[in-house]
């Protein structure tokens, strides 16, 4: 378990500011108060990139195994991130200092993350500066947030489009087809022209088909909102997707917490989440075999928001503020998705498939995004794809006793 530290307290500690606090003085017990209880990393050094001090949320947004005593170097002290650290070294030299600057910083728990960071200077009045002193917040889950919505702008742009198109070709592709059914009721004679003449409307029938299911894009999802176990529809969604890809190479395992509550959604959309997902994982394994994943469990919600949410389709009486979230994960052992794939996989019709449409993901995304949820995909190539599905843990009484 980590401990933070705060110099001041700690008997090792030199009176390195240099500026006769006494550490006894109800000031300095403020300010140490005041900088443990910051809603920021604090990080501080003195002119010789000593450590003087961090705070616990410094020590959890760097993610660091132990606390650093004072006097650690700081390359030393944060190891894991020489950039942050040479910020620091350089702050006395700087012309101006970073002012909610954003750096990526490598973590062992994920692929990274992005602070935001403001860089002060500690002197006395009219003294040269003595320490450095970094505040920065984890900005991921406001960074993940904004990719969501510069995705939700894309594809919006994108289905607008679509539909443009579809109302162009619509109407010629109608007069064709009406021209066809003359002409085979002209030609009815001739066998062979008839059959043509049928391959042509095949083809006009498959356009048309292609133009509506381009436009479900376009078109708001209405949900038909009721009762929901998630980890019923994982299960249904699980053996459909067996069943579409019988192969004994295969392993699932699926876990789920126990007494998952039932929650407010869209079950028939839902499933169809879940189907094209394990349908996926299935295909992606289908050569070579390997080893499906399935876990259902309850997670704080990202940032631990507490966002007002009414689920579209229901009575006032169901509004909950939420905060958590049930969680399903999917991960295969598959060859994974490259990183030049992983922009494009939730718009309507990539497919990297001889039979694919392309259409899973793009309307799994949309079904998730209507139940104001997150769909996000972990992929390191030959190391599988984990696909994580969240959805808002909306309980109401009348659905909980269902
Ligand atoms: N688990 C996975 N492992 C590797 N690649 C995947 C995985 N899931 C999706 N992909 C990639 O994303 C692409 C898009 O998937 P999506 O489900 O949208 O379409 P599709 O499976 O190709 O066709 P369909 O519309 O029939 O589902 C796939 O063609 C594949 O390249
Ligand atoms: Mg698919």
């Amino acid at each position: 378990m980590v401990q933070p530290f705060t110099p001041v307290e700690d008997e090792r500690s030199p009176d390195a500011l240099g500026v006769g606090v006494h550490p006894a003085s109800e000031e300095n017990q403020f300010l140490r108060h005041l900088i443990r209880g910051m809603r920021c990393g604090v990080l501080t050094v003195d002119r010789t990139g000593r450590l003087l001090m961090l705070n616990t949320l410094a020590v959890q947004i760097l993610e660091l195994d132990e606390v650093p005593p004072p006097g650690t170097l700081i390359e030393e002290a944060i190891a894991d991130h020489p950039q942050l650290a040479q910020i620091l070294r350089e702050a006395f030299t700087m012309t101006s200092l970073p002012n909610r600057a954003e750096i990526d910083l490598r973590c062992r728990s994920d692929a990274g993350k992005t602070i935001g960071l403001t860089l002060s200077l500690v002197a006395e009045e009219g003294g040269e500066p003595y320490a450095a002193a970094a505040f920065f917040k984890d900005l991921t889950p406001v960074e993940h947030r904004e990719e969501q919505e510069r995705l939700r702008d894309r594809l919006a742009a994108l289905g607008q489009m679509a539909a443009n198109m579809a109302h162009e070709i619509r109407n010629p592709l109608a007069s064709i087809g009406v021209t066809c059914a003359l002409l085979k009721r002209r030609l009815s004679q001739s066998a062979e022209d008839v059959e043509l003449l049928e391959k042509i409307a095949g083809e006009i029938h498959r356009l048309n088909a292609t133009i509506t299911e381009s436009l479900e894009f376009v078109r708001p999802l209405s949900l038909s909102m009721g009762s929901a176990s998630i980890d019923e529809l994982v299960s249904d969604a699980l053996s459909t997707a067996r069943k579409r890809h019988a192969s004994d190479r295969i392993e699932v395992e699926h876990r789920s917490e126990e007494s998952l509550p039932r929650v407010v959604a869209d079950p028939t959309r839902l499933r169809q989440v879940f189907e094209n997902l394990c349908v996926n994982a299935f295909e992606a394994m289908e050569a070579e075999g390997g080893r499906l994943e399935v876990e259902c469990s309850v997670v704080p919600a990202p940032g631990a928001a507490s966002i007002p949410y009414q689920p579209q389709g229901s009575s006032g009486e169901t509004q909950r503020h939420f905060d958590r979230y049930i969680q399903v994960k999917i991960h295969d052992s598959g060859p994974g998705i490259p990183a030049e794939h992983r922009d494009r996989l939730f718009y309507p019709f990539f497919t990297t498939k001889k039979h694919g449409s392309g259409v899973g993901l793009a309307l799994s995304k949309k079904i998730v995004d209507s139940h104001h949820g997150l769909l996000d995909v972990e992929s390191e190539p030959g190391e599988g794809a984990l696909f994580t599905v969240r959805i808002p843990m909306v309980v109401d009484s009348e659905v909980e006793g269902t």
